[in-house]
């Protein structure tokens, strides 16, 4: 049975982080529906959704992906690389504690899940503004003892590393080259987003399936024509605050 964690969207939303999207207004109740659909597909996925309450005064909350990682064997509780961030962790630390033992990324340490890409027992972790190497070195410490190989790629233009480059399949990754190299991910296959979409390498795969935003059709395409299996929904409300659809859920076996 696989848990996907998600906490509902702040009335404070529209002060969110934002580092490479101009503000826009965002409609807290439009943005909330979307969110409620995108709860619904990984219901119907066959993900047991646990929402946490609303954290009104944490603008960011809703991206959940960035507070932990979470791995068959531990959860690593995250620590953001923008302060605003910081007290995302501890309702997160206290719902993770029920089913792992839990690990902390600490100062001089800094990553947001959304650098955090793992792919069989491999876990990249992106080198951006939010996470740096003392984060990824702490990672690699937690790790180690379990096997996985961390392994450091930079991104360049892009918030995270997950904004450049998810998984879609088996060794099959979306990729966006002008963000991340496709180098850093030697064992891999790829499909290229559309040039003319650079937000279109974020995908969710769930199941066997494909959650992926309609804001990106040409992408969208491409991944019919490849025979990728896909879940489309609307999360034009949450883009706006610079949040993608893997940030909106923290997803692991129970
Ligand atoms: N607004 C999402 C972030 O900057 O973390």
């Amino acid at each position: 049975m696989l848990i996907a964690i998600t906490r509902n969207v702040s009335d404070r939303i529209a002060y969110c982080e934002l580092t490479h999207l101009k503000r826009r207004p965002i409609d807290v109740s439009v943005a909330r529906t979307q969110h409620r659909s995108y709860e619904q597909c990984l219901i119907e996925l066959g993900c047991k959704v646990q929402t946490l309450p609303t954290e009104p005064d944490l603008p960011d909350s809703v991206f959940v992906e960035d507070t932990a990682v979470v791995l068959d064997e531990l959860a690593i509780i995250l620590r953001s690389g923008v302060e605003s961030r910081r007290a995302e962790t501890d309702s997160i630390a206290r719902a993770l504690s029920s089913y792992r033992q839990l690990f902390h990324i600490t100062d001089p340490g800094t990553v947001d899940g959304g650098d955090v890409l793992r792919v069989d027992r491999t876990v990249y972790v992106g080198m951006s503004g939010r996470s740096n190497k003392a984060g990824a070195e702490q990672m690699r410490q937690f790790l180690k003892p379990y096997g996985y190989d961390v392994r450091n790629a930079p991104v360049k233009g892009c918030l995270h590393l997950k904004s450049a480059v998810t998984q879609i399949a088996e060794q099959t990754l979306l990729i966006n080259r002008n963000w991340v190299d496709s180098e850093n991910f030697p064992a891999n296959k790829f499909i290229d987003i559309d040039p003319s979409e650079p937000y279109a390498a974020n995908a969710l795969w769930v199941n066997g399936t494909v959650i992926y935003p309609s804001l990106f059709p040409r992408t969208q395409r491409i991944l019919e024509e490849t025979g990728i299996k896909l879940r489309i929904v609307d999360v034009s409300e949450l883009a706006k605050a610079e949040g993608a659809l893997t940030c909106c859920s923290l997803i692991f076996e129970r």
